[in-house]
């Protein structure tokens, strides 16, 4: 299923730098963070349950070696993100790189959403983000650091059972934009990625059903779901030197996969276009 690489990064790549992550008690954030950490960075993960932050920041340093701290709070609320920054900085003394990852997440028709609903993703995605930003925005002007928002490929088409998402996330993109083109002039580079089907998240576990894996794989130009490595690689090198003239950018991590939305009508894929010499639509 998902392909597992191993690091092509230095091991030391990260050494002396360190990492702010909201939603990094579990998932892609906790990907991220566990790469990060084991090219030598340090890191505080921010996340709406103690018991699970903490737990999550306890095996992180035992899986790494590096240092993790677990901090507590809702990204819907600034108060509770500037408080973990000043404990970051207390522990660690600088941020050098910042993950708005922190997500909600639920299926539901444009019918079946009320208005609480769709601002509850909202408030959690885009203003979540805006918070993030907005209380270590100062920390990384210092540390000339780098953010990265992770965000979503759902609002390229018109996703059904996702219009609170898919809004959510264009949302992300926009700022995300605006911030490069206010802080590049101060040093600070802003990115997006935008993953796509990643095995062992609790998104594809909890919103893409049993019976349709295979097909949907079938559908993926590469042909297999991603694996959470494939998404920390693409931030150790958006993180990294290599990537100092990139910003403002969304990253798109999906094995090709958006460009197969609806593209085919349902016909056979590769198979449709795989004869020698005949012209794929002759077997649509
Ligand atoms: N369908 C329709 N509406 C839903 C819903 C669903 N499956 N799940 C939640 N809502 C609505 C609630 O009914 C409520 O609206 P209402 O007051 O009009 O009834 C609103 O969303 C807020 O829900 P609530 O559970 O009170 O908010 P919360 O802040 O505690 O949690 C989420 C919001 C998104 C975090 C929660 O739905 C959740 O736990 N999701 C699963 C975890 C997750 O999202 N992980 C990220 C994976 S990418």
């Amino acid at each position: 299923m998902a392909q597992q690489t191993a690091s092509v990064f230095r091991p030391d790549l990260m050494k002396g730098k360190v990492a702010f992550v909201t939603g990094g008690g579990s998932g892609i954030c906790y990907g991220i963070t566990k790469q990060l950490m084991a090219h030598g960075a340090n890191a505080a993960i921010f996340g709406r349950r103690k018991a699970k932050v903490d737990s999550a920041a306890q095996e992180l340093s035992k899986e790494t070696g590096s240092k993790c701290i677990g901090i507590s709070g809702d990204v819907r609320k600034i108060e509770t993100l500037e408080a973990a920054v000043k404990q970051t900085i207390e522990e660690f003394g600088r941020i050098d790189f910042v993950i708005a990852g922190a997500a909600g997440n639920f299926l539901a028709p444009l019918d079946g959403l009320s208005s609480n609903a769709f601002r509850t993703v909202l408030e959690i995605d885009t203003l979540g983000t805006f918070n993030t930003f907005k209380s270590t925005i100062d920390e990384l002007v210092k540390t000339k650091g780098s953010l990265i928002a992770i965000s979503a490929t759902l609002h390229y088409t018109g996703m059904p059972l996702q219009a609170h998402v898919s809004a959510a996330k264009a949302g992300v993109d926009a700022l995300i934009r605006a911030v490069a083109v206010e802080y590049g002039p101060r040093g600070v580079r802003a990115n997006c990625i935008a993953p796509g089907p990643i095995a062992g998240t609790e998104g594809m576990d909890r919103l893409m059903p049993k019976e349709l894996v295979d097909k949907h794989t079938s559908m993926i130009p590469l042909q297999r779901y991603g694996s959470i490595d494939d998404i920390a690689w693409t931030a150790l090198f958006l993180f990294s030197p290599a990537a100092s003239y990139v910003t403002g950018t969304v990253s798109i991590v999906d094995g090709g996969d958006w460009h197969m939305s609806g593209a085919i009508g349902g016909a056979p894929y590769p198979d449709a276009f795989s004869g020698a010499g005949e012209a794929p639509a002759s077997k649509l």
